[in-house]
């Protein structure tokens, strides 16, 4: 059997490489060791880290993490706990994580999505009819916009008055002050992560943190205090939700993971809608079968007709694949001897599945730099080929959601509006925290407004 083959540069450089320039390192690496090596980067803990980009392998794992070969802790995502808290899903394990994923999971899926539908869309036609015409804008921020209000709704049911206008304007500083690899950094070291004073980026962030806990704890506070039967929000299915012994989720449960859900559901998703319009608008071929396909929709104003559309989605499905907003996993340990790729592991490794470069395979996506949506009408990937939401016991709870949201936002936008490109230079992907965004702001101008079927510019 081989030996892991690991890069021999010390930990501290390699660290630097893989904040700074995560898609060089992985990349690096894999040229020179293959499908399989041990990467030697801050994680938060100190046990070894193996990142893998065999399909194959990435499927023996995430099918076998049910606690015998492989387990999937949530002590080694310490990572995130300065932002979700120590009590939120993503850092719980065994029986009390899947358990707290029945919880979460329902309102994610099936009927409750057609609820959020008509929602999504009426706060994309409100951002449209707020951008004036000729005037271009950080595609960033208006898809955050629109993606913080979904999650604020979903999560919490609502989406205006003060506390919610507080509660997106602390998070969206909170997230900005990791919106680039040199910030990033306070992620991955925790000495940055210390309050040495208001000016400190440490400091910065426990005042940000301790006023939205203030505001998440006023939620749950004011939502115990008058409890309406009727409301099907996740905030209030957890609210009501009990286990065997008929105890509830504490204030400081609650708010972890209502902190973890707005969070993960609204940054990855702005990400990938920001790629897919920066696509659509670098590509005429792109544009134009997309937009034929739009005008052919009956009824625009129905959002569930765009949800069909086998272009629109294999659009979504190719940005989701050159720019996987995860990068990795997260890490599933090993639990007892074991081959795998012809290599020794050793119980207590922690293995990755490496997205990215999954979905860079020139074997499955033959020139994988090219974004060309044909790929996914021509052929069907399986999920350990295509795994922009991972898998296996820890597959992201917001998939259906993250697709049906793209594909309604998408759809509502180039319906409604004309829009152009005006980025000369090609937009490169940079760390954002701990996921991948745009190096670059993706600039987007309003050019007309659109009819069904034809285009008036005013
Ligand atoms: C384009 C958008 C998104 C992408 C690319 C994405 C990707 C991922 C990935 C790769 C994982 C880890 C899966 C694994 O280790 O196997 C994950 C986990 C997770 N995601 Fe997402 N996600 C997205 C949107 C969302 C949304 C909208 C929500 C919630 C509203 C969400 C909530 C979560 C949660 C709570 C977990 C942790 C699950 C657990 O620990 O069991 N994500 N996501």
């Amino acid at each position: 059997m081989q030996t892991l083959p690991s890069p021999k540069t010390p930990t501290p450089v390699q660290s630097t490489q893989w904040i700074f320039d995560p898609v060089g390192y992985m990349k690096t690496n894999f040229k020179r060791y293959g499908d399989l090596f041990e990467a030697c980067v801050l994680w938060g803990n100190s046990a070894p880290l193996i990142m893998v980009n065999d399909p194959k392998a990435v499927q023996y794992i995430l099918t076998h993490d049910t606690r015998k070969e492989f387990t999937s802790p949530g002590d080694v995502n310490k990572l995130l706990e300065p932002l979700v808290g120590k009590r939120n899903m993503m850092l719980l394990s065994g029986n009390q994580h899947q358990n707290r994923r029945q919880l979460v999971l329902p309102p994610f899926h099936g009927e409750r999505l057609t609820v959020y539908g008509a929602i999504i869309q009426q706060i994309s036609n409100d951002l449209i009819t707020q951008w004036p015409l000729h005037e271009s804008r950080n595609t960033r921020e208006i898809m955050q916009k629109i993606t913080m209000q979904v999650i604020l709704k979903a999560v919490f049911g609502l989406h205006q008055g003060e506390r919610y206008q507080q509660l997106e304007q602390l998070l969206r500083i909170r997230l900005d002050m990791t919106g680039s690899p040199l910030a990033s950094a306070i992620v991955f070291l925790p000495w940055l992560q210390k309050d040495y004073g208001s000016w400190s980026p440490g400091g910065r962030l426990l005042k940000i943190a301790a006023q939205t806990d203030e505001l998440l704890f006023a939620e749950i506070a004011e939502r115990r205090a008058n409890p309406d039967p009727d409301r099907v929000d996740i905030l209030s299915l957890l609210l009501a939700a009990r286990d065997e012994d008929g105890n509830g989720l504490t204030d400081q449960e609650l708010r972890d993971e209502m902190m973890g859900l707005l969070v993960a559901g609204h940054e990855t998703t702005a990400t990938a809608l920001t790629w897919a319009m920066y696509w659509i608008h670098s590509l005429p071929e792109v544009k134009g079968k997309l937009m034929a396909e739009l005008d052919a929709v009956t009824n625009p104003n129905d959002p569930s007709e765009f949800l069909k559309l086998p272009y629109l989605t294999a659009v979504c499905n190719e940005t989701l694949r050159i720019h996987p907003v995860a990068m990795l996993t997260f890490p599933r340990r090993v639990e007892m001897p074991m081959e795998l790729c012809g290599y020794q592991l050793d119980p207590g490794m922690l293995i990755m599945g490496c997205i990215y470069l999954i979905h860079q395979r020139e074997d499955l996506y033959p020139n994988p730099q090219q974004f060309r949506p044909e790929r996914f009408l021509e052929k069907k990937f399986s999920p350990y080929e295509f795994l922009p939401f991972g898998g296996g016991v820890r597959r992201c709870v917001g998939s259906a959601l993250a697709q049906y949201e793209m594909k309604i936002v998408l759809g509502t936008l180039l319906t409604q509006c004309d829009f152009a490109l005006l980025n000369k230079q090609p937009v490169r992907p940079g760390r954002r925290g701990v996921t991948l965004g745009q190096k670059q702001s993706v600039q987007i101008q309003k050019k007309g407004l659109r009819s069904q079927q034809s285009l008036q510019t005013v």
